[in-house]
């Protein structure tokens, strides 16, 4: 074993960061012997110098992040910061003072992954971030790596641990939205904030990287279609049950049926109790992907949280460490395809419509002809009436989402329509 270490910078010494730093300790024999050389910390950025940190040395601590990541003798940075800048800034500059660099930032890479990885290359150095999507579970290097030689044709997974949760809850509760939320902050699941989990941003921005990946494309964060899990009800949950489904805020990456373009999309959907996806409970996540070769594979476990994620990041230092020992690098980005992002028009799916209309002759003929004007065909349908007034749910066969989006405009124009109750995307059937 060479007796020189490795040097490891940390950017960031929060939840993931004090966890990464305590496994390089408690752990370091075994990493070296991984490695092939010893693994040394050697500085750790901070905002907030004087907290206490147990575990670190004070002396390795330091405010001046940039200053870090021009020493010329760090061999990995560790950016566990977030957010674009400066993180995207510092691993650029590590690039270029010699460093690979290990993130976790989701935005970042989903925002500009592409420059990031042109960079890294231009300089000769990996780029990893497998804790940018769903934690501890191994996803980034399976399909990267392992599922290099297959074709990939969607990738359909719970990669939002607070918004399961809170789905989970309503589900097995009958909680309404905001009680189910409450509970998760109050759990500390959610944030205080929590727009960036129940709008879908998080979970955006990692369908982007999946995507990216998956088809070997570039798909960035703004090409990801968006839609939040806050206005989904306990009503909806019950017209789930009735179908036999539940409801799970999905990412889902598609190839397109003449393999011509992809999809990216973040939204609730209901999915039967059957698909694997459905078993998924509280603040799991789970990634179902289905390949022309591999068939069906799933992948499960903690999504979030300092020790899983730490996880990720240390398995990819250890991967950079021996790409660095072998005076190599690992696989890049891998964008040749080309393929197109299709709007979410585009996307063809069944759909869940829950209409409050008037009881009374010739309704449900009105609206089944709005449907077959927009060449959306109808599956069930089903009725309840009370005091002249009735609830009607449609699900219909599989239509692209500018049909639909037409059907349910001229349906709101209809005056025996009162209302537009809820429109549910179905999914994994
Ligand atoms: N806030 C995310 C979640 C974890 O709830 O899954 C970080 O991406």
């Amino acid at each position: 074993m060479r007796t020189r270490p490795l040097k490891v910078a940390l950017l960031g010494c929060g939840v993931v960061g004090s966890e990464v730093a305590r496994i390089m300790t408690t752990h370091a024999e075994d990493l070296a012997a991984r490695v092939g050389a010893p693994v040394e910390l050697a500085g750790v950025a901070v905002r907030r110098p004087s907290k206490v940190r147990e575990g670190i040395d004070p002396s390795l601590i330091t405010t001046d992040a940039t200053a870090l990541v021009k020493r010329g003798d760090i061999d990995v940075v560790v950016e566990v910061i977030g957010g674009i800048e400066p993180a995207r800034s510092l691993i650029t500059t590590a690039f270029e003072h010699g460093a690979s660099v290990v993130s976790a930032n989701k935005a970042l890479l989903a925002q500009d992954g592409a420059a990031l990885h042109a960079a890294a290359e231009e300089h000769g150095r990996d780029l990893y971030y497998e804790a940018a999507v769903a934690g501890a579970i191994p996803l980034i290097r399976p399909l990267r790596e392992s599922l290099a030689g297959d074709k990939i044709n969607r990738v359909m997974g719970i990669v939002n641990g607070t918004t399961n949760f809170i789905l989970d809850k309503m589900d097995t509760t009958g909680a309404g939205y905001q009680e189910a939320l409450d509970e998760a902050t109050a759990l500390g699941y959610a944030e205080a904030d929590p727009t960036a989990d129940v709008e879908g941003f998080d979970a955006a921005a990692k369908a982007a990287i999946l995507a990216g990946i998956a088809f070997h494309s570039r798909v960035r964060l703004d090409d990801v279609y968006r839609e939040g899990m806050t206005e989904v009800t306990a009503a909806d949950f019950a017209s789930a049950k009735q179908m036999g489904c539940t409801i799970k805020l999905l990412a889902i990456c598609e190839r397109a049926a003449d393999g011509e373009s992809v999809t990216a999309r973040v939204h609730p959907a209901m999915i039967p109790l059957s698909h694997p996806l459905a078993s998924v409970r509280g603040a799991y996540n789970a990634v179902f992907v289905e390949a022309d070769a591999a068939g069906q594979l799933m992948f499960y476990g903690p999504g979030a949280g300092g020790s899983p994620t730490a996880s990720a990041v240390l398995g990819d230092l250890v991967a950079v460490c021996r790409n660095k020992l072998a005076e190599s690098t690992g696989p890049g980005e891998s964008a040749y395809a080309q393929l197109p992002v299709s709007p979410m028009g585009d996307v063809v799916t069944r759909y869940h419509i829950s209409l409050d209309v008037a009881d009374k002759p010739g309704v449900l003929a009105q609206v089944a002809t709005v449907f077959a004007e927009h060449g959306v065909s109808i599956d069930t349908v089903r009725q309840q009436g009370k005091d002249g007034e009735a609830s009607l749910v449609v699900v219909t066969h599989r239509a692209s989402d500018a049909s639909l989006s037409g059907t349910v405009e001229a349906l709101r124009n209809l005056d025996t329509v009162r209302g537009v109750a809820s429109i549910m995307r179905v999914e994994g059937e």
